[in-house]
């Protein structure tokens, strides 16, 4: 059987990703020069793929002695836990960089002020982290970075890479201590610095004020291009004898309102559940999303659980409103979700921390196609 060429749930490898590769060049060519870089885009835009898997792969590659370090902030609440995540990262990219030569003493240095601990997962497998002092975590942070200047001048290349960066947004004094750590870095280092929140990045980066004002090349993932994204479409089904018209293309591509994860799930259905007749068309198509969504029913209601009855309203009126939210204060809608209009404001502004909505120049719209579609059908 031929293996599903429309990966979700996972990052991608070079081979399944569209095009990108003006971002790609870009990238490439500023971390050669050792500058600094902000990638920013919605969610399941293949950022970290492309980054981690391409271009940080190829890097090292073309480099004699060096490390990739590559650390995700994800869901991080408090400075100990982004101390943490350094030092576990750290210890990872000099485990699968091994041998390095001549860095022996600087691991075991920087190492020395964490404590191993021993966790099962939950499968039964053994797995090593590291601890640290959580009395002053962010001095561990200073000694962490510090030591990259070390390698550095022993004559180790080094690139740095930090996801979800929008995560210590908020979390007392990391601002200040992460622009001073990569202020000190001796600045031949190249760091890429990715973030999905993009209302959240721009608190961080282009606020005059902003702790990272006038930091690095800015990099936006925008949508694919409806036509490069018809070619792989295409050329993936033609391999197992589907057809899909440019047309039916771009209903696929505004139906998952062109985001290439949720791309992925209704093309990765259709290919395990080809219809009859060969050819992938509107009718198919539409039928193909009623029953992904069906599919998905459970995950997603248990998804919803974290939002409040009110969130949950809002939600639903605005799946329902169809294309983009241009007024979210309008008082139909209030009236529809029995919300007053403070209560509506903290709504929105909770949405669109959570990424569930994003804020574009007319107005909000959702990001997750299929949760849209949930909504609209079940509630
Ligand atoms: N250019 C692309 N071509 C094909 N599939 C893609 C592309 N970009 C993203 N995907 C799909 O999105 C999924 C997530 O990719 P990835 O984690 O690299 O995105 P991301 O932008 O880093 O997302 P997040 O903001 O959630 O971290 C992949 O498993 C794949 O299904
Ligand atoms: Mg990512």
């Amino acid at each position: 059987m031929r293996k599903d060429p429309f990966p979700v749930d996972t990052l991608i490898s070079e081979e399944d990703i569209c095009n990108l590769s003006r971002e790609r060049k870009f990238i490439s060519k500023e971390i050669q020069l050792g500058h600094k870089v902000l990638v920013f885009g919605k969610r399941n835009t293949g950022k970290t793929s492309l980054v981690k898997n391409v271009i940080a792969a190829q890097w090292q590659k073309k480099e004699k002695k060096a490390i990739v370090f590559y650390v995700d902030l994800y869901g991080v609440k408090n400075i100990t836990q982004v101390t943490a995540r350094v030092a576990n990262a750290y210890s990872w990219a000099l485990k699968r960089n091994q041998p390095l030569k001549g860095i022996g003493s600087t691991i075991v240095d920087v190492l020395k002020s964490f404590r191993p601990v021993m966790k099962i997962e939950a499968d039964g497998t053994p797995t090593l982290s590291l601890d640290l002092d959580a009395k002053r975590p962010e001095h561990s942070l200073y000694e962490l970075f510090s030591k990259f200047n070390n390698l550095y001048e022993k004559d180790v290349s080094i690139l740095i890479v930090i996801d979800e960066f929008q995560e210590i947004h908020g979390i007392d004094e990391c601002e200040g201590i992460f622009r001073d750590t990569l202020q000190n870095l001796n600045p031949n280092i190249p760091v890429i610095i990715m973030g999905s929140k993009k209302h959240l990045l721009s608190l961080m980066f282009t606020e005059p004020k902003a702790a990272f004002f006038s930091w690095g090349q800015h990099v936006e993932f925008s949508v694919i291009d409806y036509k490069e994204y018809y070619e792989y479409l295409k050329d993936r089904f033609n391999e197992v004898k589907l057809s899909l018209s440019y047309e039916d293309s771009i209903v696929i591509q505004d139906l998952m309102l062109r985001n290439p994860e949720a791309i992925n799930r209704i093309c990765s259905w259709i290919f395990s559940n080809p219809p009859s007749n060969k050819r992938i068309d509107s009718t198919y198509i539409h039928f193909a999303l009623g029953e992904l969504v069906e599919g998905r029913r459970s995950a997603m209601e248990e998804y919803l659980k974290q939002f409040t009855p009110a969130e949950d309203r809002v939600m639903a009126i605005f799946a329902k409103e169809g294309g983009v939210i241009k007024q979210p204060m309008k008082k139909d809608f209030l009236k529809a979700a029995d919300v007053s209009v403070s209560g509506m404001k903290g709504i929105v502004i909770k949405l669109e921390n959570d990424a569930v909505l994003y804020k574009e120049k007319e107005g909000y719209v959702f990001a997750d196609a299929l949760l849209k579609q949930h909504l609209v059908k079940f509630r």
